[in-house]
């Protein structure tokens, strides 16, 4: 096993209720007037107030902003950021989906770099530590509070940009399943997909370790036997645990080991045809998987069995097929569309976001296989035909 370091941010709260306890979590990072971080519609639902309550109990004056966008782009943080410097906040707390997750991080950060947000972009471009921040998830999937990066729309070339950093990882994270449990089935479908694959991604990728592996694999488990529960019949508290603790779980192996190329070729899908990221991810996964099997056909038999397949007298070749169905199978149950061709997508845009995929290094270099460009294309073509929904 070669050197790996670890992280994840400093304090997990988890469990039902979990909530209640940000106040005194607040206090302690040494809040004396906190700035909590969400969109409208969090807002309207009143979700945010299961923050705000006990921040307020706990003595804490409190300001809420809920202007943050969905997939943000670079304006919304500069926007932001000019309305929250010079205030006197000294804790941060995002409540909601990624996208107010990466905002609160990239906010934080702002406030102790001097210069343009777009030079932070890339790989430890970050100087200072941010103010203190703690990240409440409203959706199970992104895993945005346990990683150490921060996704955005750059308007100028419509392409999604990453700032990677571990002052981006928060003081504290609070996994409350309750918060989702009134999160609508389609959304609930797309984010448990993102976890899914995070968790199949991270524990397949070349930087995977033991450590990662035991935790992805454990997530996979979750999300398999709780994903369909959550999307049909929301209400149920035990699919709700089992979908909020296998996002964390992939997430925190997705912060360590990284992803793949599902997420290098599902980011064009995004940036252009405006596909939700755990739309394009599940769209792509299978056939990213056919494709990379043979690279380590134990490990994706292992993704079979932790699946619940029953791979009993299979050679280990079939096992790890079987596995690929099985995801083709989950993502189709819960309402996902079997082709990009359903989301948009023409046979003559395919080139163009072949080579938009393959300029991905910083994922394409972790994918267990080597992908050239014809290869992404191939992979492209097949999720246009949809072929493995049609066996
Ligand atoms: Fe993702």
């Amino acid at each position: 096993m070669s050197i790996s370091v670890f992280r994840t941010p400093t304090e997990l709260v988890t469990g039902i209720g979990s909530i209640a306890h940000i106040g005194e979590k607040a206090k302690k990072l040494g809040a004396t007037k906190v700035l909590v971080l969400t969109d409208k519609v969090l807002k309207q639902t009143g979700l945010v107030d299961k923050a705000v309550t006990p921040l307020t109990q706990a003595g804490l004056p409190v300001h809420v902003i809920d202007e943050i966008m969905q997939e943000p782009p670079f304006e919304n943080l500069e926007q932001l950021a000019s309305q929250v410097r010079g205030r006197g906040y000294d804790v941060f707390v995002g409540i909601g989906g990624g996208s107010v997750l990466d905002v609160t991080k990239a906010l934080s950060i702002m406030m102790t770099n001097t210069g343009d947000v777009r030079d932070l972009v890339g790989i430890d471009k970050v100087a200072n530590k941010g103010v203190p921040f703690i990240l409440v998830p409203t959706t199970s999937g992104t895993g945005s509070e346990v990683t150490c990066n921060a996704i955005f729309t750059d308007t100028r070339d419509q392409v999604k940009k990453g700032i990677v950093s571990p002052y981006l990882l928060p003081d504290v994270a609070i996994v409350d399943p309750e918060l989702t449990v009134t999160v609508p089935p389609s959304v609930t479908a797309a984010t448990g997909m993102d976890a899914f694959v995070h968790a199949v991604e991270s524990y397949t990728a070349i930087r995977a370790n033991e450590l990662t592996d035991a935790i992805a694999l454990h997530a996979i488990k979750l999300v398999s036997r709780s994903l369909r529960q959550a999307v049909y019949q929301g209400h149920d508290l035990k699919a709700r645990e089992d979908m909020a603790m296998g996002s964390l779980l992939a997430g925190i192996s997705l912060g360590n080991a990284g992803v793949g190329a599902v997420h290098a070729l599902a980011y064009p899908l995004g940036g252009k045809f405006k596909v939700p990221h755990g739309v394009a991810n599940s769209l792509l996964l299978p056939y990213v998987m056919k494709y990379n099997v043979v690279s380590n056909i134990p490990k994706f038999a292992e993704v079979a069995r932790a699946m619940g397949e029953n791979v009993d007298g299979l050679s280990l070749r079939d096992a790890a097929m079987q596995a690929v169905h099985a995801i083709a199978k989950l993502s189709c149950d819960v309402g996902i569309p079997a082709s990009i061709r359903d989301v948009g997508v023409t046979e003559e845009d395919i080139p163009a976001l072949a080579a938009e995929a393959s300029k991905i290094d910083r994922l394409l270099n972790n994918n267990p296989r080597w992908l050239t460009a014809a290869d992404i294309e191939t992979i492209y073509r097949e999720s246009f035909a949809g072929k493995l929904f049609l066996e």
